[in-house]
């Protein structure tokens, strides 16, 4: 499937989130309800062409520098521009001429409302593919994030070993997009409306974490997921028995993390002091840690909490010396085997 295909969907075909045929890229802007009054500032232009299929806008982003792929209409981009504040800073990169410009014409209009005097946004053209080609510099980005893209693009790998080499060390890339519980046959990922919809382009879960921990992102997190709907008869009878996700997944770049999660006897404890998180901290569908209470937590678990920016609101118990074997507890990864849980504590909404 090709580019220029894609940036025709979303740049002309498509003219606003009702145009789309499947729940796969919009998830009916169901936000966590801490992120409600971040969605209430944003223009209506830039709410009407959201196109993404989760929550891709993780907690205790303050001061943060944070890279959005596949920026579209802008949306998440400035709603974590109301996050990372005045001393953050987000980039947002797109292909398609007609979303940038949404993006970039009501970036002073944002930036007033958001009482900036700087913006602290700005949008780059360029391909998510090739992200090593931008005016970007290595091992600069906090965070990285991407709402409903990777399906579309015509080389995952290369996606995902650019947002590595973006990342500073303890810095995540939490993305939102679609996965299928196959690999899909030649006729359905060729095929147009399907793979503009997010259906054809979908990977199957197993060899997305196997291209995860190949790009070096040794221990995927699976943050929320949802089912999705096709309602649409022709496009449900072309897929079959093929079923979809959207799914929400943290990537830590820890280099220290092992291949499984192994138990050292150690143990966490959330303090408080993340925002949107005050009584408990969601790392991921496995780990919803209350405020005050010990939490047993395996070696890869200690290393994403305290070599991240999360460090400065938890105490840690124990350390790496001794080994009781492997630790059962953190999930096996696969957005079908789970309900998962949102961050925030809703659930997103389909459209
Ligand atoms: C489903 S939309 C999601 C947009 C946005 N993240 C949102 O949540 O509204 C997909 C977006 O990704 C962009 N895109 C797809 N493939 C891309 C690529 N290879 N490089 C850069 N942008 C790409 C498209 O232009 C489109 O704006």
């Amino acid at each position: 499937m090709n580019r220029e295909l894609v940036q025709e969907y979303y740049g002309e075909i498509l003219q606003s989130s009702a145009d789309l045929k499947t729940s796969a890229c919009c998830d009916g802007g169901g936000v966590p309800t801490a992120y409600r009054p971040l969605l209430a500032k944003l223009h209506p232009d830039v709410i009407a062409k959201y196109y993404g299929c989760g929550v891709a806008v993780p907690t205790a982003l303050s001061g943060a520098s944070v890279l959005d792929l596949g920026s579209g209409s802008g949306r998440d981009s400035y709603m974590i521009s109301q996050l990372v504040g005045a001393d953050g800073r987000v980039v947002g990169v797109d292909m398609t001429d007609a979303q940038l410009a949404t993006a970039t014409e009501h970036l002073d209009w944002h930036m007033e409302r958001f009482g900036y005097a700087e913006p602290n946004v700005r949008f780059l053209k360029g391909y998510i593919e090739t992200l090593g080609e931008l005016p970007l510099e290595p091992g600069s980005f906090d965070v990285i994030v991407s709402n409903c893209v990777i399906n579309l693009s015509v080389d995952k790998p290369a996606v995902l070993k650019g947002a590595h080499d973006l990342l500073k060390e303890g810095g995540e890339l939490y993305f939102a997009d679609v996965y299928c519980d196959r690999r899909l046959p030649d006729d359905v990922r060729k095929d147009p409306l399907l793979y503009g919809e997010c259906l054809g382009g979908a990977l199957y879960w197993g060899d997305f974490l196997e291209m995860a921990k190949r790009a070096g992102f040794r221990d995927p997190r699976l943050v929320a997921s949802r089912p999705l709907d096709v309602e649409d008869a022709a496009m449900a009878e072309k897929l079959g028995s093929a079923r979809f996700y959207s799914a929400t997944y943290r990537l830590f770049k820890l280099p220290q993390l092992e291949a499984s999660c192994e138990d050292y006897g150690q143990a966490v404890i959330y303090r408080g002091g993340v925002p949107e998180e005050p009584d408990v901290f969601v790392l991921d569908d496995h780990h919803a840690i209350e405020r005050g209470k010990v939490f047993p937590v395996c070696g890869n678990t200690w290393h994403m909490l305290k070599e991240t920016r999360f460090a400065p609101v938890f105490e840690f118990i124990g350390d790496f010396s001794n080994h009781y074997g492997l630790f059962e507890g953190c999930g096996s990864g696969i957005p079908f085997s789970s309900g998962g849980v949102s961050a925030g504590g809703d659930e997103p909404g389909c459209c």
